[in-house]
């Protein structure tokens, strides 16, 4: 074991380094968590970049052992938003200087839905004069479309790796056609080329996770090169397969801990990135995306789903704000950001300072 003032004042971290880093307790997690501030500071500031999250349907093709909303779980009520309330969404986004949005959805590619999507994305630039910047996180897609959404107006993509050890990742998906992790890899290769600024995550307290997996899925986000990050604890679901194991789980505190560990950490190793205040921090702890925030995060996605369909984007149990009305959430947050020492970038797209570097400045503050 190192001492923790000589591990962070390296100017680049081994594995084991992080390992030791993930395990810190007290006065070193405190020292950690200083350090981590101090960069977030210095390279992207104090800014916090909203991000209007619209989950649009929870309709899935996929079966993630872990969620909620997986196919198999015949128990939720299946919803698909309107197009007219997406785009009323988009519209109060705009209307309240939120900067971007992201659309999110259960997994599909069919043609409808492709084209649906396509469409969404042209009208949201329509109505917004192009001024809203657009991230979309819908899953695993063929080259052809993500060049569509692409040049329908999205420019940034979210898809989570879940974990970048292939033996884990079959743990919590069964191995066949539908879950392939080299497929996903495939994917984040194939959106880095088509331009778009690339986000990926990782669960952290997953059953049989080790920290070691940790650091290597920090490695991982270093080595892939990525511009964003959504990363946030594992909170089990008694309707999923995954929940059979909760009694080897750390404890939900635990996990939200090492989640706000990882987040330092990535922090510190990867300066320049936007990082996303996970909402299933918030599961754990009322205060938990503030804390990220102060930590290092700087970007939140404050819900704006229609409330009537909220309660049913259950990817896991006890998710926060599923009651409550895109105003109150406005106002929520600013409170929120404020306690966090943080300012809104209103009205900005905020993006990754990183995928600046990389394209010689494509990207727009
Ligand atoms: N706990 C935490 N995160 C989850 N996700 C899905 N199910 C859960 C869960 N039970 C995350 C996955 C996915 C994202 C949309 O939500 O990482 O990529
Ligand atoms: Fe894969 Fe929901 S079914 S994350």
């Amino acid at each position: 074991m190192k001492n923790i003032d000589e591990i962070l004042a390296k100017s680049e971290f081994s594995k084991s380094d992080i390992v030791q880093l993930l395990q810190v307790e007290g006065d070193d997690e405190k020292k950690l968590f200083k350090k981590s501030h101090q960069i977030k500071i210095d390279n992207v500031g104090n800014e916090v970049y909203f991000r209007g999250l619209v989950e649009l349907s929870n309709i899935c093709k996929k079966d993630c052992l872990y969620c909620g909303i997986r196919k198999s779980n015949t128990g939720i009520n299946r919803y698909n938003i309107p197009d007219d309330k997406i785009l009323e969404a988009a519209k109060f986004a705009y209307e309240n200087n939120y900067g971007s949005i992201v659309l999110q959805a259960g997994e599909r590619d069919d043609k409808d839905f492709v084209n649906r999507i396509t469409y969404l994305l042209r009208s949201i630039k329509e109505i917004s004069k192009g001024e809203l910047g657009i991230t979309i996180s819908l899953g695993e897609q063929t080259r052809e479309t993500y060049r569509r959404w692409f040049e329908a107006g999205a420019h940034r993509y979210l898809l989570r790796i879940e974990s970048s050890n292939p033996d884990l990742y079959y743990k919590i998906h069964t191995n066949n056609d539908l879950h392939s992790h080299s497929k996903r890899l495939e994917c984040l290769k194939i959106l880095k080329g088509e331009g778009y600024q690339v986000g990926t995550g990782v669960m952290i307290g997953l059953p049989f996770q080790s920290f070691e997996d940790l650091a290597n899925d920090i490695l991982f986000m270093k080595d892939f090169d990525i511009d964003m990050v959504g990363m946030g604890p594992y909170i089990e679901h008694s309707d999923t397969p995954l929940f059979q194991y909760k009694d080897s789980l750390k404890s939900l505190d635990y996990r939200f801990r090492l989640a706000l560990r990882m987040i330092a950490i990535l922090r510190i190793v990867m300066k320049d990135i936007n990082i996303a205040s996970a909402t299933a921090l918030q599961a754990i702890d009322p205060l938990g995306r503030e804390k990220a925030l102060k930590i290092g995060a700087n970007v939140i996605m404050p819900n704006i789903t229609p409330t009537s369909n909220r309660s049913d984007y259950l990817l896991y149990q006890n998710k926060p704000c599923t009651d409550e009305g895109a105003e109150d959430c406005t106002n929520c947050m600013e409170a929120r950001i404020n306690l966090a020492d943080g300012v809104i970038g209103y009205g900005k797209w905020g993006d990754s300072k990183h995928f600046k570097k990389r394209n010689k400045n494509k990207g727009k503050d």
